[in-house]
Protein backbone atom coordinates (compact mmCIF):
# COMPACT_ATOMS: atom_id res chain seq x y z
CA UNK A 1 0.00 0.00 0.00
CA UNK A 2 2.82 2.35 -0.74
CA UNK A 3 0.99 5.33 -1.38
CA UNK A 4 -2.09 4.81 0.43
CA UNK A 5 -2.20 5.98 4.45
CA UNK A 6 -4.59 3.65 4.94
CA UNK A 7 -5.79 0.16 3.99
CA UNK A 8 -9.33 1.52 5.65
CA UNK A 9 -10.42 4.97 6.15
CA UNK A 10 -14.38 4.59 7.55
CA UNK A 11 -16.28 8.24 7.01
CA UNK A 12 -18.30 8.18 10.33
CA UNK A 13 -18.17 7.00 13.54
CA UNK A 14 -22.27 5.71 14.53
CA UNK A 15 -22.92 1.79 14.70
CA UNK A 16 -22.13 1.25 11.12
CA UNK A 17 -19.08 3.29 10.86
CA UNK A 18 -17.05 2.55 14.30
CA UNK A 19 -17.89 -1.10 14.13
CA UNK A 20 -16.63 -1.54 10.79
CA UNK A 21 -13.64 0.61 11.59
CA UNK A 22 -12.87 -2.09 14.22
CA UNK A 23 -13.93 -4.74 12.57
CA UNK A 24 -11.28 -3.95 9.54
CA UNK A 25 -8.70 -3.43 12.02
CA UNK A 26 -9.45 -7.08 13.75
CA UNK A 27 -8.75 -8.51 10.28
CA UNK A 28 -5.09 -6.58 9.86
CA UNK A 29 -5.97 -3.67 7.85
CA UNK A 30 -4.74 -0.24 9.20
CA UNK A 31 -8.09 1.51 9.78
CA UNK A 32 -8.90 5.23 10.55
CA UNK A 33 -12.03 6.89 11.17
CA UNK A 34 -13.11 10.30 10.58
CA UNK A 35 -15.91 11.83 12.27
CA UNK A 36 -17.10 15.43 12.97
CA UNK A 37 -18.78 15.06 16.36
CA UNK A 38 -16.81 15.56 19.53
CA UNK A 39 -17.57 11.76 20.61
CA UNK A 40 -17.57 8.79 18.81
CA UNK A 41 -20.95 6.51 18.22
CA UNK A 42 -23.18 8.11 15.75
CA UNK A 43 -26.44 9.09 16.30
CA UNK A 44 -27.64 5.82 18.12
CA UNK A 45 -25.13 6.44 21.06
CA UNK A 46 -24.88 10.37 21.11
CA UNK A 47 -28.90 11.20 20.32
CA UNK A 48 -30.36 8.69 19.30
CA UNK A 49 -31.32 4.72 20.73
CA UNK A 50 -29.06 5.10 23.86
CA UNK A 51 -30.40 8.37 25.39
CA UNK A 52 -34.13 7.42 24.23
CA UNK A 53 -33.96 4.19 26.45
CA UNK A 54 -32.15 5.98 29.17
CA UNK A 55 -35.56 8.05 29.38
CA UNK A 56 -38.11 5.54 28.33
CA UNK A 57 -36.65 3.35 31.17
CA UNK A 58 -36.66 5.62 33.72
CA UNK A 59 -39.96 7.25 32.87
CA UNK A 60 -41.76 3.45 32.57
CA UNK A 61 -41.04 3.00 36.15
CA UNK A 62 -42.09 6.89 37.05
CA UNK A 63 -45.25 5.80 35.83
CA UNK A 64 -45.67 3.03 36.80
CA UNK A 65 -45.52 4.03 40.28
CA UNK A 66 -47.51 6.86 39.60
CA UNK A 67 -50.39 4.86 37.21
CA UNK A 68 -51.26 2.13 40.47
CA UNK A 69 -49.15 -0.37 38.32
CA UNK A 70 -46.66 -0.52 41.92
CA UNK A 71 -49.72 -0.69 43.66
CA UNK A 72 -51.28 -3.55 42.41
CA UNK A 73 -48.20 -5.49 43.61
CA UNK A 74 -48.60 -4.10 47.01
CA UNK A 75 -45.76 -1.50 46.50
CA UNK A 76 -47.40 1.64 47.54
CA UNK A 77 -45.19 5.01 46.52
CA UNK A 78 -46.14 8.45 45.90
CA UNK A 79 -43.23 9.27 43.26
CA UNK A 80 -41.77 12.80 43.16
CA UNK A 81 -40.40 13.74 39.42
CA UNK A 82 -36.69 14.95 40.05
CA UNK A 83 -36.35 15.63 36.41
CA UNK A 84 -32.54 16.57 36.85
CA UNK A 85 -31.27 13.41 38.30
CA UNK A 86 -33.64 11.74 35.19
CA UNK A 87 -31.49 13.96 32.86
CA UNK A 88 -28.48 13.16 34.21
CA UNK A 89 -28.42 9.27 34.36
CA UNK A 90 -29.50 10.11 30.66
CA UNK A 91 -26.02 11.58 29.89
CA UNK A 92 -24.34 9.15 31.91
CA UNK A 93 -24.85 6.54 29.91
CA UNK A 94 -24.19 8.36 26.67
CA UNK A 95 -20.56 9.01 28.30
CA UNK A 96 -20.14 5.77 29.18
CA UNK A 97 -20.69 4.41 25.94
CA UNK A 98 -19.12 6.58 24.01
CA UNK A 99 -16.28 6.56 25.87
CA UNK A 100 -16.57 2.74 25.47
CA UNK A 101 -16.26 3.06 21.49
CA UNK A 102 -13.15 5.52 22.12
CA UNK A 103 -11.44 2.67 24.35
CA UNK A 104 -12.46 0.24 21.62
CA UNK A 105 -10.51 2.75 18.79
CA UNK A 106 -7.58 2.91 21.13
CA UNK A 107 -7.16 -1.02 21.80
CA UNK A 108 -7.61 -1.77 18.11
CA UNK A 109 -5.37 0.51 16.64
CA UNK A 110 -7.91 2.35 14.88
CA UNK A 111 -7.04 6.21 14.25
CA UNK A 112 -9.44 8.78 14.85
CA UNK A 113 -9.28 11.36 12.34
CA UNK A 114 -11.65 13.93 14.44
CA UNK A 115 -13.70 16.25 11.75
CA UNK A 116 -15.54 16.60 8.81
CA UNK A 117 -14.66 14.86 6.32
CA UNK A 118 -15.02 15.51 2.11
CA UNK A 119 -13.86 13.56 -0.75
CA UNK A 120 -10.85 14.94 -3.12
CA UNK A 121 -10.92 12.47 -5.61
CA UNK A 122 -11.67 8.29 -5.36
CA UNK A 123 -9.51 7.51 -2.73
CA UNK A 124 -8.53 10.56 -1.32
CA UNK A 125 -10.44 12.89 1.78
CA UNK A 126 -9.89 15.61 3.33
CA UNK A 127 -10.73 15.74 7.28
CA UNK A 128 -10.28 18.96 8.67
CA UNK A 129 -6.83 20.28 7.42
CA UNK A 130 -5.37 17.03 6.46
CA UNK A 131 -5.92 15.05 3.32
CA UNK A 132 -5.29 10.91 3.25
CA UNK A 133 -5.66 8.79 0.63
CA UNK A 134 -6.92 5.42 1.56
CA UNK A 135 -6.96 2.09 -0.65
CA UNK A 136 -10.37 1.75 0.70
CA UNK A 137 -13.13 4.08 1.79
CA UNK A 138 -16.42 3.81 3.92
CA UNK A 139 -19.03 6.04 3.83
CA UNK A 140 -21.37 5.58 6.91
CA UNK A 141 -22.27 8.62 7.13
CA UNK A 142 -26.03 8.22 8.88
CA UNK A 143 -29.03 10.51 8.91
CA UNK A 144 -30.62 13.25 10.24
CA UNK A 145 -34.12 14.56 10.89
CA UNK A 146 -35.92 15.16 8.13
CA UNK A 147 -37.54 18.67 8.12
CA UNK A 148 -41.12 19.93 7.82
CA UNK A 149 -41.24 22.89 5.56
CA UNK A 150 -42.28 26.10 7.32
CA UNK A 151 -41.73 24.62 10.47
CA UNK A 152 -38.53 26.24 12.54
CA UNK A 153 -37.08 23.78 14.50
CA UNK A 154 -34.74 25.38 17.31
CA UNK A 155 -34.00 22.70 20.34
CA UNK A 156 -32.12 25.66 22.37
CA UNK A 157 -35.45 27.28 22.78
CA UNK A 158 -37.22 24.02 23.55
CA UNK A 159 -40.46 24.60 21.59
CA UNK A 160 -40.37 23.18 18.07
CA UNK A 161 -38.23 20.55 18.41
CA UNK A 162 -36.77 17.22 16.91
CA UNK A 163 -35.83 14.03 18.51
CA UNK A 164 -32.41 15.41 20.31
CA UNK A 165 -34.52 18.77 21.21
CA UNK A 166 -37.36 16.08 23.18
CA UNK A 167 -34.80 14.15 24.75
CA UNK A 168 -33.36 17.14 27.15
CA UNK A 169 -36.51 19.11 27.54
CA UNK A 170 -36.09 21.27 30.89
CA UNK A 171 -39.69 20.58 32.01
CA UNK A 172 -42.21 18.40 31.67
CA UNK A 173 -44.57 20.37 28.98
CA UNK A 174 -48.49 20.70 29.55
CA UNK A 175 -49.38 19.67 25.98
CA UNK A 176 -46.71 18.10 23.65
CA UNK A 177 -47.72 18.03 20.10
CA UNK A 178 -45.67 15.09 18.05
CA UNK A 179 -46.27 15.71 14.01
CA UNK A 180 -45.49 11.67 12.87
CA UNK A 181 -46.77 8.44 14.28
CA UNK A 182 -44.03 6.79 13.98
CA UNK A 183 -40.95 5.29 15.97
CA UNK A 184 -39.90 8.73 17.14
CA UNK A 185 -43.12 9.98 17.94
CA UNK A 186 -44.13 7.37 19.92
CA UNK A 187 -41.35 6.88 22.13
CA UNK A 188 -40.73 10.13 23.08
CA UNK A 189 -44.07 10.88 23.28
CA UNK A 190 -44.73 8.20 25.68
CA UNK A 191 -41.81 9.11 28.06
CA UNK A 192 -43.28 12.79 28.37
CA UNK A 193 -46.50 11.70 28.56
CA UNK A 194 -45.57 8.96 31.27
CA UNK A 195 -44.08 12.70 33.13
CA UNK A 196 -47.57 13.93 33.40
CA UNK A 197 -47.67 15.56 29.34
CA UNK A 198 -50.82 15.53 27.25
CA UNK A 199 -49.49 14.36 24.35
CA UNK A 200 -51.44 14.74 20.41
CA UNK A 201 -50.05 13.27 17.72
CA UNK A 202 -50.96 14.53 14.40
CA UNK A 203 -50.49 11.66 11.48
CA UNK A 204 -50.80 12.25 8.02
CA UNK A 205 -51.64 8.36 7.47
CA UNK A 206 -54.44 6.94 8.39
CA UNK A 207 -53.17 4.26 10.88
CA UNK A 208 -49.33 4.78 13.08
CA UNK A 209 -46.73 2.94 12.49
CA UNK A 210 -46.30 2.59 8.78
CA UNK A 211 -44.47 -0.64 8.05
CA UNK A 212 -45.76 -2.72 10.36
CA UNK A 213 -48.28 -5.16 10.84
CA UNK A 214 -52.18 -4.18 9.94
CA UNK A 215 -53.05 -5.37 13.07
CA UNK A 216 -50.01 -4.99 15.08
CA UNK A 217 -51.26 -1.04 13.89
CA UNK A 218 -54.46 -1.32 14.92
CA UNK A 219 -53.52 -2.92 18.19
CA UNK A 220 -51.50 0.04 19.23
CA UNK A 221 -53.59 2.56 18.08
CA UNK A 222 -55.72 0.84 20.42
CA UNK A 223 -53.16 0.60 23.48
CA UNK A 224 -51.71 4.30 23.13
CA UNK A 225 -55.21 5.74 23.68
CA UNK A 226 -55.98 3.82 26.45
CA UNK A 227 -52.66 5.31 27.93
CA UNK A 228 -54.01 8.86 27.13
CA UNK A 229 -52.39 9.59 23.71
CA UNK A 230 -54.54 11.32 21.42
CA UNK A 231 -54.18 10.67 17.64
CA UNK A 232 -55.16 12.65 15.14
CA UNK A 233 -55.09 10.90 11.73
CA UNK A 234 -55.37 11.55 8.06
CA UNK A 235 -54.23 14.88 9.26
CA UNK A 236 -51.43 17.34 8.27
CA UNK A 237 -49.74 20.29 9.59
CA UNK A 238 -49.74 23.50 7.40
CA UNK A 239 -48.28 25.46 9.82
CA UNK A 240 -46.73 26.22 13.14
CA UNK A 241 -46.16 29.94 15.01
CA UNK A 242 -44.45 30.37 18.46
CA UNK A 243 -45.11 33.01 19.99
CA UNK A 244 -43.81 33.53 24.15
CA UNK A 245 -43.47 30.10 24.56
CA UNK A 246 -46.06 28.46 22.93
CA UNK A 247 -47.43 27.34 19.52
CA UNK A 248 -49.92 27.10 17.56
CA UNK A 249 -50.10 24.72 14.79
CA UNK A 250 -52.65 24.74 11.91
CA UNK A 251 -53.75 20.93 11.02
CA UNK A 252 -55.83 20.19 8.52
CA UNK A 253 -57.55 16.76 6.68
CA UNK A 254 -54.57 15.27 4.54
CA UNK A 255 -56.94 15.12 1.50
CA UNK A 256 -57.70 18.68 2.40
CA UNK A 257 -60.72 20.62 4.24
CA UNK A 258 -61.18 23.01 7.09
CA UNK A 259 -58.07 24.05 8.94
CA UNK A 260 -58.04 23.89 13.11
CA UNK A 261 -55.29 24.99 15.22
CA UNK A 262 -54.08 23.23 18.22
CA UNK A 263 -51.97 24.73 21.06
CA UNK A 264 -48.90 23.71 22.43
CA UNK A 265 -46.20 23.89 24.72
CA UNK A 266 -44.05 21.78 22.99
CA UNK A 267 -43.64 20.18 19.47
CA UNK A 268 -41.75 17.34 18.02
CA UNK A 269 -40.77 17.03 14.94
CA UNK A 270 -40.54 13.32 14.10
CA UNK A 271 -41.81 12.74 10.40
CA UNK A 272 -38.63 10.30 9.25
CA UNK A 273 -35.09 10.87 8.65
CA UNK A 274 -33.01 11.65 5.66
CA UNK A 275 -29.38 10.25 4.64
CA UNK A 276 -26.29 12.76 5.48
CA UNK A 277 -24.47 13.20 2.21
CA UNK A 278 -24.17 17.04 2.50
CA UNK A 279 -20.73 18.37 2.48
CA UNK A 280 -19.31 14.59 1.36
CA UNK A 281 -18.54 16.43 -1.92
CA UNK A 282 -19.25 12.69 -3.54
CA UNK A 283 -18.72 14.52 -7.32
CA UNK A 284 -15.35 14.80 -6.31
CA UNK A 285 -14.91 10.35 -5.73
CA UNK A 286 -17.71 10.48 -8.70
CA UNK A 287 -20.94 9.26 -7.08
CA UNK A 288 -24.12 10.52 -6.91
CA UNK A 289 -27.02 10.14 -4.34
CA UNK A 290 -30.90 8.02 -5.68
CA UNK A 291 -33.83 10.25 -5.98
CA UNK A 292 -34.32 9.74 -1.80
CA UNK A 293 -30.67 10.98 -1.04
CA UNK A 294 -29.50 7.77 -0.48
CA UNK A 295 -26.17 5.96 -1.72
CA UNK A 296 -26.91 3.09 -3.81
CA UNK A 297 -24.58 0.14 -3.04
CA UNK A 298 -24.48 -3.97 -4.61
CA UNK A 299 -25.53 -6.63 -1.85
CA UNK A 300 -21.46 -6.36 -0.93
CA UNK A 301 -21.98 -2.62 -0.15
CA UNK A 302 -19.83 -1.64 -2.87
CA UNK A 303 -21.05 2.22 -4.78
CA UNK A 304 -20.32 2.37 -8.37
CA UNK A 305 -17.29 3.81 -8.06
CA UNK A 306 -14.34 0.86 -7.06
CA UNK A 307 -12.86 0.71 -3.58
CA UNK A 308 -15.76 3.08 -2.39
CA UNK A 309 -17.83 1.29 -0.12
CA UNK A 310 -21.44 2.66 1.87
CA UNK A 311 -23.09 1.22 4.60
CA UNK A 312 -25.98 2.24 7.39
CA UNK A 313 -28.48 4.62 7.18
CA UNK A 314 -26.94 6.20 4.01
CA UNK A 315 -27.99 3.49 1.96
CA UNK A 316 -31.54 1.94 1.66
CA UNK A 317 -33.11 -0.29 4.15
CA UNK A 318 -34.37 0.43 7.13
CA UNK A 319 -32.88 3.03 9.44
CA UNK A 320 -31.70 0.20 12.30
CA UNK A 321 -28.61 0.19 14.31
CA UNK A 322 -28.57 -3.31 14.32
CA UNK A 323 -28.81 -3.15 10.31
CA UNK A 324 -26.01 -0.56 10.22
CA UNK A 325 -23.84 -2.93 12.47
CA UNK A 326 -24.32 -5.84 10.61
CA UNK A 327 -23.63 -4.07 7.38
CA UNK A 328 -20.01 -2.83 9.38
CA UNK A 329 -19.32 -6.18 10.08
CA UNK A 330 -20.09 -7.41 6.30
CA UNK A 331 -17.82 -4.36 4.57
CA UNK A 332 -15.20 -5.07 6.53
CA UNK A 333 -15.04 -8.81 5.95
CA UNK A 334 -15.37 -7.82 2.14
CA UNK A 335 -12.63 -5.60 1.94
CA UNK A 336 -10.64 -8.45 3.49
CA UNK A 337 -11.32 -10.64 1.43
CA UNK A 338 -13.58 -12.77 3.21
CA UNK A 339 -17.35 -13.22 2.28
CA UNK A 340 -19.65 -10.74 4.32
CA UNK A 341 -23.66 -11.03 3.85
CA UNK A 342 -25.76 -9.28 5.82
CA UNK A 343 -29.75 -11.22 5.33
CA UNK A 344 -31.85 -8.19 4.51
CA UNK A 345 -35.12 -10.69 4.72
CA UNK A 346 -34.60 -10.79 8.53
CA UNK A 347 -34.20 -7.00 10.14
CA UNK A 348 -36.18 -7.32 13.33
CA UNK A 349 -37.72 -4.08 14.52
CA UNK A 350 -38.99 -2.86 17.58
CA UNK A 351 -40.63 -0.06 19.32
CA UNK A 352 -39.85 0.38 22.77
CA UNK A 353 -42.67 1.83 24.31
CA UNK A 354 -45.12 0.01 26.81
CA UNK A 355 -45.61 -2.72 25.85
CA UNK A 356 -43.10 -3.10 23.61
CA UNK A 357 -43.67 -3.85 19.46
CA UNK A 358 -41.63 -5.54 17.85
CA UNK A 359 -41.77 -7.85 14.42
CA UNK A 360 -39.47 -9.29 11.58
CA UNK A 361 -39.60 -10.18 8.16
CA UNK A 362 -43.01 -9.63 6.01
CA UNK A 363 -46.48 -8.42 7.21
CA UNK A 364 -49.12 -10.41 7.13
CA UNK A 365 -50.44 -8.12 4.30
CA UNK A 366 -46.87 -8.20 2.38
CA UNK A 367 -46.95 -12.06 2.42
CA UNK A 368 -50.35 -12.40 0.92
CA UNK A 369 -49.68 -10.71 -2.45
CA UNK A 370 -46.47 -13.32 -2.57
CA UNK A 371 -48.60 -16.47 -1.99
CA UNK A 372 -51.08 -18.00 0.34
CA UNK A 373 -50.56 -17.30 3.74
CA UNK A 374 -51.46 -19.05 7.17
CA UNK A 375 -51.18 -17.44 10.41
CA UNK A 376 -51.57 -18.30 14.11
CA UNK A 377 -52.10 -15.09 16.68
CA UNK A 378 -51.86 -15.99 20.46
CA UNK A 379 -52.85 -13.08 22.99
CA UNK A 380 -50.88 -12.08 25.60
CA UNK A 381 -53.79 -12.04 27.64
CA UNK A 382 -53.76 -15.96 28.04
CA UNK A 383 -49.92 -16.84 28.35
CA UNK A 384 -49.76 -17.16 32.27
CA UNK A 385 -46.44 -15.04 32.73
CA UNK A 386 -47.96 -11.73 30.85
CA UNK A 387 -51.08 -12.37 33.54
CA UNK A 388 -49.24 -13.14 36.41
CA UNK A 389 -47.38 -9.87 36.01
CA UNK A 390 -50.57 -7.41 35.38
CA UNK A 391 -48.98 -7.09 31.20
CA UNK A 392 -52.31 -8.72 29.49
CA UNK A 393 -51.78 -6.29 26.19
CA UNK A 394 -50.66 -7.31 23.00
CA UNK A 395 -50.32 -10.27 21.15
CA UNK A 396 -47.79 -12.63 18.81
CA UNK A 397 -48.78 -13.28 15.37
CA UNK A 398 -46.93 -15.82 13.16
CA UNK A 399 -47.09 -15.53 9.13
CA UNK A 400 -46.11 -18.89 7.77
CA UNK A 401 -46.39 -20.38 4.25
CA UNK A 402 -49.52 -22.22 3.52
CA UNK A 403 -47.77 -24.80 1.24
CA UNK A 404 -44.25 -25.25 2.89
CA UNK A 405 -45.18 -24.18 6.81
CA UNK A 406 -41.82 -22.04 6.45
CA UNK A 407 -42.22 -18.89 8.52
CA UNK A 408 -42.33 -15.43 6.68
CA UNK A 409 -43.00 -12.94 9.58
CA UNK A 410 -43.31 -12.85 13.35
CA UNK A 411 -45.02 -9.73 14.95
CA UNK A 412 -45.87 -9.13 18.34
CA UNK A 413 -46.88 -6.79 21.32
CA UNK A 414 -46.10 -7.61 24.27
CA UNK A 415 -43.84 -6.02 27.42
CA UNK A 416 -40.60 -7.24 26.55
CA UNK A 417 -41.44 -7.68 22.67
CA UNK A 418 -37.90 -6.52 21.66
CA UNK A 419 -36.50 -9.32 23.35
CA UNK A 420 -38.89 -12.13 22.31
CA UNK A 421 -38.22 -10.97 18.82
CA UNK A 422 -34.52 -12.41 18.63
CA UNK A 423 -35.96 -15.83 18.94
CA UNK A 424 -38.14 -15.25 15.72
CA UNK A 425 -34.91 -13.46 13.93
CA UNK A 426 -33.50 -16.86 14.26
CA UNK A 427 -35.38 -19.38 13.69
CA UNK A 428 -36.36 -17.24 10.10
CA UNK A 429 -32.24 -17.36 9.49
CA UNK A 430 -32.35 -21.22 10.02
CA UNK A 431 -35.44 -21.18 7.57
CA UNK A 432 -37.43 -22.75 10.36
CA UNK A 433 -41.53 -23.39 10.12
CA UNK A 434 -44.00 -22.92 11.98
CA UNK A 435 -44.15 -26.56 13.38
CA UNK A 436 -40.34 -25.79 14.77
CA UNK A 437 -41.31 -23.44 16.32
CA UNK A 438 -44.06 -25.21 17.86
CA UNK A 439 -41.94 -28.46 18.83
CA UNK A 440 -39.11 -26.18 20.20
CA UNK A 441 -39.70 -26.83 24.38
CA UNK A 442 -39.76 -23.08 25.91
CA UNK A 443 -38.88 -22.14 29.31
CA UNK A 444 -42.39 -22.05 31.38
CA UNK A 445 -43.53 -18.95 32.58
CA UNK A 446 -42.12 -16.95 30.31
CA UNK A 447 -43.44 -14.86 27.60
CA UNK A 448 -41.79 -16.45 25.02
CA UNK A 449 -44.43 -19.11 25.82
CA UNK A 450 -46.75 -16.84 23.32
CA UNK A 451 -44.71 -16.95 20.44
CA UNK A 452 -44.47 -20.95 20.58
CA UNK A 453 -49.01 -20.83 21.31
CA UNK A 454 -48.54 -18.68 18.06
CA UNK A 455 -46.67 -21.12 16.12
CA UNK A 456 -49.16 -24.03 17.60
CA UNK A 457 -52.48 -22.06 16.30
CA UNK A 458 -50.86 -21.45 12.76
CA UNK A 459 -52.15 -25.46 12.59
CA UNK A 460 -55.02 -24.55 14.70
CA UNK A 461 -53.70 -26.51 17.90
CA UNK A 462 -52.71 -23.75 20.82
CA UNK A 463 -53.23 -25.04 24.47
CA UNK A 464 -54.10 -22.35 26.35
CA UNK A 465 -57.04 -20.80 24.77
P1 LIG B 1 -25.15 7.45 12.42
O1 LIG B 1 -25.35 6.78 13.71
O2 LIG B 1 -26.06 8.56 12.05
O3 LIG B 1 -23.65 7.96 12.44
C1 LIG B 1 -23.09 8.70 11.40
C2 LIG B 1 -21.96 9.54 11.96
O4 LIG B 1 -21.28 10.12 10.87
C3 LIG B 1 -22.42 10.70 12.82
O5 LIG B 1 -21.80 10.66 14.08
C4 LIG B 1 -22.00 11.95 12.05
O6 LIG B 1 -21.53 12.98 12.91
C5 LIG B 1 -20.86 11.41 11.22
N1 LIG B 1 -20.67 12.15 9.96
C6 LIG B 1 -21.60 12.44 9.02
N2 LIG B 1 -21.04 13.07 7.97
C7 LIG B 1 -19.72 13.17 8.27
C8 LIG B 1 -18.62 13.72 7.58
N3 LIG B 1 -18.74 14.23 6.34
N4 LIG B 1 -17.41 13.69 8.19
C9 LIG B 1 -17.24 13.14 9.43
N5 LIG B 1 -18.26 12.59 10.12
C10 LIG B 1 -19.47 12.61 9.54
N6 LIG B 1 -32.16 2.40 15.90
C11 LIG B 1 -32.30 1.19 16.51
O7 LIG B 1 -31.96 0.18 15.92
N7 LIG B 1 -32.81 1.10 17.78
C12 LIG B 1 -33.21 2.18 18.47
O8 LIG B 1 -33.66 2.05 19.60
C13 LIG B 1 -33.10 3.45 17.85
N8 LIG B 1 -33.49 4.57 18.51
C14 LIG B 1 -33.35 5.78 17.90
C15 LIG B 1 -33.81 6.91 18.59
C16 LIG B 1 -33.69 8.16 18.00
C17 LIG B 1 -34.18 9.37 18.76
C18 LIG B 1 -33.09 8.28 16.72
C19 LIG B 1 -32.91 9.62 16.09
C20 LIG B 1 -32.65 7.17 16.03
C21 LIG B 1 -32.79 5.91 16.61
N9 LIG B 1 -32.39 4.74 15.95
C22 LIG B 1 -32.54 3.52 16.55
C23 LIG B 1 -31.80 4.79 14.61
C24 LIG B 1 -30.25 4.66 14.71
O9 LIG B 1 -29.77 5.69 15.53
C25 LIG B 1 -29.63 4.74 13.33
O10 LIG B 1 -30.22 3.77 12.48
C26 LIG B 1 -28.14 4.45 13.41
O11 LIG B 1 -27.50 5.38 14.26
C27 LIG B 1 -27.51 4.52 12.02
O12 LIG B 1 -26.15 4.27 12.12
P2 LIG B 1 -25.11 4.86 11.05
O13 LIG B 1 -23.77 4.36 11.50
O14 LIG B 1 -25.56 4.55 9.69
O15 LIG B 1 -25.18 6.44 11.20
P1 LIG C 1 -40.87 7.14 10.85
O1 LIG C 1 -40.64 6.95 9.41
O2 LIG C 1 -40.84 5.96 11.76
O3 LIG C 1 -42.29 7.83 11.08
C1 LIG C 1 -42.60 9.06 10.53
C2 LIG C 1 -44.11 9.22 10.55
O4 LIG C 1 -44.41 10.55 10.18
C3 LIG C 1 -44.82 8.31 9.56
O5 LIG C 1 -45.88 7.67 10.22
C4 LIG C 1 -45.30 9.25 8.47
O6 LIG C 1 -46.49 8.82 7.85
C5 LIG C 1 -45.50 10.51 9.27
N1 LIG C 1 -45.44 11.75 8.49
C6 LIG C 1 -44.62 12.04 7.45
N2 LIG C 1 -44.84 13.30 7.03
C7 LIG C 1 -45.81 13.82 7.84
C8 LIG C 1 -46.45 15.07 7.93
N3 LIG C 1 -46.13 16.06 7.10
N4 LIG C 1 -47.40 15.25 8.88
C9 LIG C 1 -47.72 14.25 9.75
N5 LIG C 1 -47.14 13.03 9.70
C10 LIG C 1 -46.18 12.83 8.77
O7 LIG C 1 -39.82 8.24 11.29
P2 LIG C 1 -39.33 8.73 12.71
O8 LIG C 1 -40.29 8.34 13.77
O9 LIG C 1 -38.97 10.15 12.54
O10 LIG C 1 -38.01 7.88 12.90
C11 LIG C 1 -36.93 7.99 11.96
C12 LIG C 1 -36.15 6.73 11.88
O11 LIG C 1 -35.44 6.49 13.07
C13 LIG C 1 -37.03 5.54 11.62
O12 LIG C 1 -36.77 5.10 10.32
C14 LIG C 1 -36.62 4.51 12.60
O13 LIG C 1 -36.19 3.35 11.93
C15 LIG C 1 -35.45 5.11 13.37
N6 LIG C 1 -35.74 4.92 14.79
C16 LIG C 1 -35.77 3.65 15.29
C17 LIG C 1 -36.10 3.41 16.60
C18 LIG C 1 -36.17 2.02 17.08
O14 LIG C 1 -35.67 1.14 16.40
N7 LIG C 1 -36.76 1.77 18.24
C19 LIG C 1 -36.41 4.50 17.52
C20 LIG C 1 -36.39 5.79 16.89
C21 LIG C 1 -36.04 5.97 15.58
Amino acid sequence: MADYDFDVLVIGAGPGGYVAAIRAAQLGLKTACAESRETLGGTCLNVGCIPSKAMLHASEYFDQAANGSFAKLGIKVTPELDLDTMHGQRKDAVKQLTGGIEFLFKKNKVEWLKGHAAFTGKDSVKVGDREVRAKNIVIATGSSVTPLPGVDIDNAKGVVVDSTGALELAKVPHHLVVIGGGVIGLELGSVWRRLGAKVTCVEFLDQILPGFDGEVRKEANKIFKKQGFEFKLSTKVTGVTVNGGKATLTVEPAAGGASETLEADAVLVSIGRRPNTDGLNLEAAGLKTNQRGQIETDHDFRTSVPGVWAIGDVIPGPMLAHKAEDEGIAVAENIAGLTGIVNHDVIPSVVYTWPEIAGVGLTEEQAKERGEVKTGKFPMLANSRAKTNHEPDGFVKVVADAKTDRVLGVWMIASVAGTMIAQAAQAMEFGATSEDIAYTCHAHPTHSEALKEAAMAVTGKPIHI
